[in-house]
């Protein structure tokens, strides 16, 4: 699949943001947990999610996905295994690790999939659930997971990694005793899963905060919950109305998480107005350059929003500087925006953007998903049409995104 993009149209009007992808998938891996019944509200129609609720399906859930509802049986699951050709699907097929475990004491799974965007090692989510008391054996391509009992511990991450970060809360909120997580990731995903596990019954505290404390307690009940909005999402409405110099309007929007990027892009020459539950971001001339962006772990500037600020940069007045410090290899895209004019250097972790007049618009290939959202961004403002190929890395993460750019008055089509 492809879009063809007519670039020029300002963008203007309302968009409302829905729930979040990276909090809804490790919500649904933890919907294990309580045996019985969990419903979901504001949840994003996404592959990654559809792909989720295939595998809980796999493993005996029963699952109904009605408007943005997500409804969750887990009293009948049967299975522990999930086939390699489902935990290759995307990367947050590695929270069913934690899940499972903690239900069963028992789980096979293979290595996850997800965006390429550089080595995504899981030596952490396996040295941690070890530490646990699981006895994890690897052999022919899967992951064997045992225990009698998870015994709840200190762990101290290496990383503040997210998704280590989640799956050690989904194996111990059932563990016998208390778990601490040193140096755990801040992201409003782990705050959004401590808040779900909660509604459950389960006691954990600090999230948000590089210190998470989990009390394990004996089991979990039924519970309803809605997602929190998703900041990436947010995040790349916000530089498409910049790009196009444009007037959009975001509401059910955090302000708080995503203050780096409102700051960022208020250094380079907009206006953005908050409210408490909105964010309207004013149309400048010409962005100006910013001498700096480094990817960090949350509160910093998010790695996930890189790639669409690069679209931004590429045509402001002066040269910016972004340092990707997460992903070794997250600037692929680059090389998609250069076939579209833009003057854009990249050595390692690096890329120096020398602001050009004007896009123009030419064939381009989506090589991940948020490489892809960029593209898109970049063609909206471009001189000339702009066809982006292998936008099925763009449904990953974006739920009716042509058809909300449409609404908004970008030219896009979805075509064959
Ligand atoms: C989550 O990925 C997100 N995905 C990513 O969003 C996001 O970019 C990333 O966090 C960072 O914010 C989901 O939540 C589904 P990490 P995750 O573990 O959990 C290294 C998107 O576009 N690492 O925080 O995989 C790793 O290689 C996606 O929506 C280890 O070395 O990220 C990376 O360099 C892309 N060993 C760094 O830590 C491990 O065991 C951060 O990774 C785990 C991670």
């Amino acid at each position: 699949m492809k879009y063809r993009i007519n670039g020029g149209n300002k963008l203007n009007g309302e968009i409302r943001i829905g729930g979040a992808k990276n909090s809804v998938l490790p919500i649904l891996a933890a919907t294990l947990l309580n045996k019985g019944t969990s419903v979901l509200h504001d949840c994003p129609k996404l592959k990654d999610v559809f792909s989720m609720i295939e595998i809980l399906k796999h493993l005996g859930c029963a699952v109904e996905f009605s408007g943005s509802d997500i409804i969750v049986d887990s009293s009948g699951v049967i299975d522990y295994h999930i086939p390699d050709k489902l935990m290759r699907t995307m990367r947050s097929s590695i929270f069913l690790m934690g899940a499972l475990v903690s239900r069963n004491n028992i789980a096979q799974i293979s290595f996850p999939g997800g965006c390429d965007i550089g080595h995504r090692p899981i030596d952490l989510h396996l040295k941690s659930l070890r530490k646990l008391g699981i006895n994890i054996k690897e052999s022919f391509g899967y992951i064997h997971c045992k225990c009698t009992k998870i015994k709840g511990c200190e762990i101290h991450l290496d990383i503040p990694s997210v998704g280590a970060t989640e799956n050690i809360m989904l194996a111990v909120s059932m563990a016998d005793g208390t778990t601490i997580i040193g140096n755990a990731a801040k992201e409003p995903e782990i705050e959004d899963l401590q808040n779900f596990l909660n509604s459950m019954g389960a006691q954990i505290t600090g999230a948000g905060t590089n210190t998470i404390i989990i009390k394990g307690v004996k089991e979990l009940h039924d519970t309803e919950y809605t997602i929190i909005p998703d900041r990436i999402v947010a995040g790349t409405y916000l530089i498409a109305s910049a790009i196009t110099k444009g007037d959009v309007v975001l509401t059910n929007v955090v302000k708080k998480h995503i203050e780096s990027l409102i700051s960022k892009m208020s250094e380079s020459g907009f206006k953005i107005v908050t409210g408490n539950d909105f964010i309207r971001i004013e149309p400048c001339v010409r962005p100006r350059a910013v001498d700096m962006i480094i990817t960090l772990p949350y509160p910093g500037f998010p790695t996930d929003l890189q790639a669409q600020m690069v679209s931004l940069l590429s045509t402001a007045d002066g040269t910016s500087i972004v340092t990707e410090t997460i992903f070794d290899n997250r600037f692929k895209y680059t090389e998609e925006l250069v076939r579209m004019g833009a003057d854009i250097k990249v050595d390692g972790r690096i890329a120096v953007i020398k602001g050009v007049e004007n896009l123009t618009g030419t064939s381009v290939v989506a090589r991940d998903l948020r490489g892809g959202a960029a593209l898109v961004l970049a063609g909206l403002g471009a001189i000339g049409t702009t066809i982006v190929e292998d936008i099925e890395h763009i449904d990953r993460g974006y739920d009716k995104f042509d058809e909300n750019l449409k609404n908004l008055g970008a030219d896009i089509e979805r075509i064959m």
